[in-house]
Formats: C-alpha cells, structure tokens, sequence
C-alpha cells in the first residue's frame, strides 16, 4: 500500500472506532421513495450520520434494502407495519417532532435549519410525487434545500443526506 493509502486507513481505523445501534434520536423517514439504488444511498448517510431508516415492511422495501446495503453492519431499521400516515401520527403522539423534507409555502432553508434537540422523524417523499400534501401540512417543520440551477428537485438521497448532516449537527 502507499503511503498515502496506509495513512487513510489508519485515520479511518481512529476516527471510526465504533457503529452505532438505534439512535433512538434520528429516523429518516422514505416512505414513498422508490428507488434502490436511493434507499441504498440513504443507508449509508444513516451510518455515518447516526441515523436510523424508517420503511414499510413491504417485499418491495425489504429487497431494496438487501440489494442497496453496501455496508458491514446494517443501520437501525424501523420497519413501519401499519399504513404510512397512521405511523406518522403514532409517532407525532408518541413525542416525535415530524420534519418534512419537501419544497412548500411554509419551508425554511435548509442553513436555517438547528440540529435536532428533541426524537425526530424526517420525511422523504416520492421520487416524482413527493411528500403527500397532507403530511407537508401538518408536520411540525418544513425544510427546502435552497437550489440556484433550473432543475426542480435534487435527488431524494441527496435531499435526505444533506438535511441528515444538519440534524445530526455535522454540517
Ligand atoms: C425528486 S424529489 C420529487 C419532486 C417532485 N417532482 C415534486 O415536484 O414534488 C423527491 C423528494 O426529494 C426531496 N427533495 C428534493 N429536492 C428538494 C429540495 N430542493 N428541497 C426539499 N426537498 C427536496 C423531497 O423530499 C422530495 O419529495
């Protein structure tokens, strides 16, 4: 191995000690995403934002999942059993503050946005539909990643991790 490379490891071996178990903290929330390759991406920002990842128990969810998991040790998955929107509000009366991540009248900037104090949910939505009105409504915040090019959207897992990074208090 190369200097160079030798060095890296042992820098990763330092700074990467330990993985994590459920944070109990941070759930990132695509319940509508549909892409593996999306799914899979999000996982491993979960892992290095000490996430855990919230989906349908759905054969479509867990073979995604199995396909897109590159990493050594899994994240912390909360599969969500009963119909998405019932899990939102079980999770809203169980104390969690309910995040959206989706462009509405009401968002704020992403930069704007404080690391999480308090259990919260992140919600991702469909790659071409996005978060249902409803949940954009009525989640406790709104958060829209400020966008300077003609595109309409980033991708969902690049949504997702960017406003991991900043709940997380990484970036
Ligand atoms: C590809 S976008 C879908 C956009 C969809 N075509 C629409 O117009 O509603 C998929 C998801 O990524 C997230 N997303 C992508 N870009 C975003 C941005 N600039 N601000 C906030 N959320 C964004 C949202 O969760 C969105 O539902």
């Amino acid at each position: 191995l190369s200097a160079a490379k030798t060095a890296r490891r042992e820098l990763r071996h330092a700074r990467r000690a330990s993985s994590h178990r459920c944070s109990n903290h941070l759930v990132v929330a695509p319940l509508w995403v549909a892409y593996t390759v999306n799914l899979g991406t999000l996982l491993r920002t979960c892992d290095a934002a000490g996430a855990c990842m919230a989906v349908p128990s759905t054969p479509h969810y867990v073979q995604s999942l199995a396909r897109g998991d590159t990493l050594v040790r899994r994240p912390c998955i909360h599969w969500v059993e009963c119909e998405r929107e019932r899990w939102v509000d079980a999770q809203r009366a169980l104390g969690w503050r309910i995040v959206a991540v989706e462009l509405a009248e009401r968002s704020i900037a992403l930069p704007s946005l404080p690391a999480a104090r308090e259990p919260t949910v992140v919600l991702l939505g469909h790659e071409s539909t996005g978060v249902p009105d409803e949940l954009v409504h009525t989640a406790d915040a709104c958060v829209e990643i400020p966008m300077l090019g003609v595109g309409r959207s980033l991708n969902v897992a690049v949504a997702g991790s960017l406003v991991l990074y900043r709940l997380a208090g990484l970036a």
